[in-house]
């Protein structure tokens, strides 16, 4: 494990097996249909690029960013769109694919905002879930792990920018808070 870690909370063999049963779910629920699977960069972008390959639907992808924590672990509840779909959704079978959902401030907003453009179907799908610390509430139609309330780091997820690329899920030790790295 990365020395940063505290503990391991999914190893890369859970992750790739529960990927993998979430792309079959999708596939077959989006059977005869195409999908346009929307990333929320840039902590989406690890989980989305193995999910769409478990996908067997024919599936496009397009990227959103939105301001996000930036060095604090707390949540401002102020959600702006840094960077926006490059095409039009309406008519579109949508699906949301985003890292993590915790106060549920950000997929709330995103949900409304996308909405809004006249999509056939909006569907979220996201790789973790911590509802003990729900704030707005978002209907999660695919739910890849359920996690306590822990900040969590590896496979997309960040603190400062840093750990992205572990390909596990983890536990930062408290002292690594605040170090400003
Ligand atoms: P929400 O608006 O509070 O639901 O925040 C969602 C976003 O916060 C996610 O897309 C992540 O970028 C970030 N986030 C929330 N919890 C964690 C965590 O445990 N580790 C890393 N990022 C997190």
């Amino acid at each position: 494990m990365h020395p940063d870690g505290e503990k391991i909370v999914l190893t890369e063999e859970e992750i790739g097996k529960r990927v993998r049963a979430m792309g079959e779910e999708i596939s077959r629920d989006y059977q005869g249909k195409e999908i346009l699977c929307v990333g929320i960069l840039k902590g989406a972008m690890v989980f989305l690029a193995d999910l769409v390959r478990r996908i067997t639907a024919p599936a496009q992808f397009d990227f959103m960013a939105v301001s996000s924590y930036g060095a604090s672990t707390r949540t401002s509840g102020v959600v702006r769109i840094l960077k926006d779909l490059d095409r039009g959704i309406e008519g579109r079978h949508v699906l949301i694919v985003e890292d993590i959902v915790d106060t549920g401030l950000t997929l709330n907003y995103l949900v409304e905002n996308l909405k809004s453009r006249g999509p056939a179907s909006l569907n979220v799908c996201a790789f973790l879930d911590k509802p003990s610390r729900r704030l707005a509430p978002v209907d999660i139609h695919y739910n890849g792990f359920t996690i306590p309330d822990e900040f969590v780091v590896g496979y997309g997820l960040d603190y400062n920018e840093s750990y992205r690329n572990l390909p596990y899920i983890m536990v930062l030790r408290p002292e690594v808070y605040g170090k400003g790295k």
